[in-house]
């Protein structure tokens, strides 16, 4: 299971783990578009200082890069440089750049190694994590993939530094996320330090440490999601992919829809008689602290309706049978992946809920 190092000195750590693996200083960058520009020549500085020699595919951080046509390009790029299984692929970016990278890494030649490095508060706490690579589908997000774990992955926060405020918030749901699907204790530390984190205090390490360690918790248990226990990872997801194709899988950030997908999943497990109003009103109004513009909200949430939310469902991953099957809570800080049959017009219902929670809370 691959290794989480919080660090300051990439290229130290890249050179120790080559020393340490006894392979040449051989790699294969995917960088995110934006870091490239911002801190591609830094980076390559200090490789060729430590005589690495690297190719370099820069890949725009747009969901349309998680497609096989881009996975494509890549494989024709490495063949041409003579990229060869001796090399290891260093990944650079957000989720949009591990999916792929780690896709292709996979793939490629039968399995190149992969080093994970996340620049966004969202793969450094998730997607950069628990080995999940995939491509996008016309029929739906992320159906094309494998279970690949990187062997290694380096967290530098001097990253976030430059990161938004919107994808600040977008990769704070997923720390809500496992506070929702694990760990009371910690949804009261997020309630109290929601300002700290977003303000990059202190209390922000502490977040991404608790949440690497819970998801590594449960990716060790359960890695090829077979057992139920890691499926309550994508909590909120079967409504949050819905969202985003509804979206064009362009305007929404992942943990926007995330967001509104983890309130319509408690307002169903509420709905189904799992949670308490007073669970349900406590996630909510953690929810509502999030950002997000009013426009985007009443365009992606608000004005889709239900019934198209559920048809774009359809697709999700954890359908069996032809039947949709839910994450729910049991309590907050518990969560497991629902066998009952639930009826469509509770989905339904519970989405008109979260809708009517959101804008009472005057966010449209
Ligand atoms: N594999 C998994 O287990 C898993 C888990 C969760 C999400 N995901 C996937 O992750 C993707 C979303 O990831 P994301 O939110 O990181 O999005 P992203 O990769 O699109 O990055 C968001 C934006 O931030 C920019 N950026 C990256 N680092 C930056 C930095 N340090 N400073 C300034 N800007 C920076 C990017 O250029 C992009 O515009 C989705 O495709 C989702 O499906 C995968």
């Amino acid at each position: 299971m691959s290794k989480v190092i919080f660090t300051h000195a990439l290229a130290d750590d890249l050179e120790a783990y080559c020393l340490r693996q006894a392979l040449p200083k051989k790699l294969v960058l995917c960088v995110d578009k934006y870091i490239d520009t911002h801190f591609g020549a830094a980076l390559s500085l200090e490789l060729r200082k430590k005589n690495f020699t690297a190719h370099k595919s820069v890949i725009p951080a747009s969901e349309r890069s998680k497609s096989l046509a881009m996975a494509n390009k890549l494989y024709g790029e490495w063949l041409t440089a003579g990229v060869d299984r001796s090399h290891v692929v260093v990944a650079i970016g957000g989720g949009v750049v591990g999916d792929l990278a780690g896709f292709v890494a996979a793939s490629y030649m039968r399995g190149l190694r992969l080093i994970h490095v996340p620049t966004t508060l969202l793969a450094m706490v998730d997607s950069a994590i628990g080995g999940k690579v995939a491509v996008n589908h016309h029929a739906g997000k992320n159906l094309i993939g494998f279970f690949y774990d990187a062997e290694l992955t380096l967290i530098d926060t001097a990253f976030l530094r430059s990161l938004p405020e919107r994808d600040m918030h977008s990769g704070l749901a997923e720390v809500l996320k496992y506070a929702l699907i694990g760990d009371e204790k910690f949804l009261t530390f997020l309630e109290r330090h929601f300002e700290d984190i977003l303000a990059q205090r202190p209390p922000l390490l502490t977040a991404i440490k608790k949440s690497v360690a819970a998801k590594l918790r449960i990716v060790r248990q359960d890695f090829r999601e077979t057992k139920g226990l890691r499926a309550t990872l994508n909590f909120g997801h079967t409504f949050a992919h819905a969202l985003e194709k509804l979206a064009h899988y362009k305007y929404l950030r992942h943990g926007e829809a995330v967001l509104w997908g983890m309130l319509c999943a408690s307002a169903l497990s509420w709905r189904v008689g799992k949670i308490t109003a007073e669970d349900l009103k406590r996630i909510a109004q953690m929810v509502v602290r999030f950002k997000i513009k009013e426009r985007i909200a009443k365009a992606y949430f608000l004005e889709c309706k239900e019934a198209e939310i559920i048809n774009a469902m359809q697709a999700d991953k954890k359908k069996q049978d032809g039947k949709l099957r839910f994450v729910l809570l049991e309590k907050i800080g518990q969560a497991a992946l629902s066998d009952e049959q639930i009826e469509m017009h509770k989905v339904c219902q519970a989405i008109k809920d979260a809708k009517a929670l959101w804008k009472h809370a005057g966010n449209a």
